[in-house]
């Protein structure tokens, strides 16, 4: 099934070639990803939205599955539900119906503390208007999910500093938002998710705001974490940006329109 699949290699001037998927060592990680466990089952899930007297139906019934070690991109128009769907897996949001199974734990009727308890471990968040803290430095935005998770300071210092490392952006650790480009911004974003080491990242138009040179580092950084073994799911309206992954998911209205292999899989080098 995948043996006619060709990669894409960008090389770092912008010149692309083809390459036939032959090599064992993308066979190995596909099949790691598709005999492992799914991490979330989503099944019928319904999200309704109550404005006055209207009621919005934003997602109509959606069922997907996703395995550890997936990369997944979200597609669809705007008001198609791609933010909802990301807010029902991120377990910022309870659906208003359905069963939503992650990490095999039911977590459809849990409580907000529950949620919550279950967010700071097991997902991290990147969005596309950044939400760092303003008043705080790289270092200190990086090391707020450790508070939460109740780790000690010797170990946030340690820990942010190695995420902050792994973004490329231990000169700037000391520097505040504002005094950061879009891209060192984002970047900053993607080591608070990565600090607790979720198993999950979702990544809501993660390029929306930057332009694209900078939207390549961006998704070189997804291939990275992705190749280091994280299952990503990634909302974009940017064709370009979602054949970096694996699997595309495409809503119409509320429910799945389709549900497709990646057979281009861009691979930045
Ligand atoms: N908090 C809310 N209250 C009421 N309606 C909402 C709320 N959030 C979303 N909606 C509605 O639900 C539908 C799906 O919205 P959603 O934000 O999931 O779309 P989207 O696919 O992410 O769109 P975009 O590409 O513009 O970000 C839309 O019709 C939207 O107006
Ligand atoms: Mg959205």
């Amino acid at each position: 099934m995948f043996a006619s699949n060709t990669i894409k290699y960008l090389g770092h001037k912008g010149y692309s070639y083809d390459k036939k998927l032959d090599q064992n060592i993308n066979f190995t990680h596909l099949t790691i990803t598709f005999m492992s466990k799914p991490v979330i089952e989503i099944k019928d899930i319904i999200k309704h939205y109550e404005v006055g007297t209207q009621v919005v139906k934003a997602l109509r019934g959606v069922t997907v599955q996703i395995n550890k070690g997936e990369y997944v991109a979200i597609m669809g128009p705007s008001g198609s539900g791609k933010s909802t769907l990301m807010n029902v897996i991120g377990a910022l949001d309870t659906p208003s119906g359905g069963q939503y199974i992650l990490n095999g734990t039911d977590v459809s009727h849990l409580t907000d503390e529950k949620l919550a308890e279950i967010r700071n471990k097991e997902i991290g968040f990147v969005f596309q208007t950044f939400n760092l803290l303003p008043r705080y430095t790289a270092q200190e935005n990086v090391m707020l999910p450790l508070i939460y998770a109740g780790v000690s300071k010797p170990d946030r210092i340690e820990r942010a500093s190695q995420v902050i490392n792994k973004v490329g952006l231990q000169e700037r650790a000391s520097h505040k938002p504002n005094e950061m480009s879009g891209g060192q911004r984002q970047r900053v974003a993607v080591a608070r998710a990565l600090v607790n080491n979720p198993s999950i990242i979702l990544a809501d138009e993660p390029t929306g705001n930057l332009d694209t040179k900078t939207s390549v580092d961006i998704m070189r950084l997804f291939g990275d974490i992705h190749a280091s073994g994280n299952t990503i799911i990634l909302v974009t309206h940017e064709e370009d940006i979602a054949q970096h992954a694996h699997r595309i998911i495409r809503l119409r209205d509320g429910v799945v329109e389709s549900d497709i292999v990646n057979k281009e899989v861009v691979v930045l080098q």
